[in-house]
């Protein structure tokens, strides 16, 4: 695919097959992951892949808006160290996203859907992926084959008007 229909491809996709993954294309998202920019070169992430049926369906309970993660055929959980000081806090985030994006879109350019996923309930992620103490489970991203349809460049996303959005010199 082209950069440019990956990047209007992509959506968040909450519903799956259960046509599983490659290797090849779950390995390739990982490294586009790796790939991705970082404050001062930081790359603050771990990424835990997780396939397994029982681990995924145990992974949907981690927060509210995860429910999509127990169909996906891998879900990535983005682990990182806990920050206390908040500067800090918001390049790891700024990071985190990055290297979300750069997974989201490569899957994208594989026809594989992805799916954010907020984690609300630390302990439970922890017991489920064994994470040191010293890191938090940031996000999940589930991935697989979309249930509703095929990815495809989509024309009118629901986004703000690129006039509202987009300024030229000054605000
Ligand atoms: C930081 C972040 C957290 C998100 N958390 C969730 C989530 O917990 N559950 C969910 O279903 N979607 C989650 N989303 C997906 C957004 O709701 C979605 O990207 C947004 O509505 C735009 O839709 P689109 O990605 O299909 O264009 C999250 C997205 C981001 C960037």
């Amino acid at each position: 695919m082209e950069t440019w229909d990956a990047i209007r491809s992509r959506r968040n996709v909450r519903a799956f097959t259960d046509r599983p993954l490659s290797n090849e294309d779950l390995n390739r998202t990982l490294a586009a992951g790796r790939r991705a920019p970082s404050s001062r070169n930081w790359q603050p992430w771990d990424f835990i892949v997780v396939t397994d049926r029982q681990q995924v369906a145990d992974l949907s309970t981690v927060g509210r808006y995860a429910a999509h993660v127990a169909s996906s055929a891998a879900t990535i959980a983005l682990v990182a160290p806990v920050q206390r000081d908040p500067a800090q806090r918001d390049e790891l985030q700024y990071d985190l996203g990055q290297a979300t994006m750069c997974m989201a879109l490569a899957a994208a350019d594989l026809g594989v859907g992805s799916g954010h996923a907020a984690v609300a309930d630390q302990q439970r992620a922890r017991e489920v992926l064994g994470y040191p103490a010293d890191r938090f489970c940031a996000y999940l991203l589930a991935l697989g084959y979309p249930s509703d349809r095929p990815l495809r460049p989509i024309a009118h996303p629901n986004r703000r008007p690129f006039a509202e959005v987009v300024h030229h010199g000054r605000w």
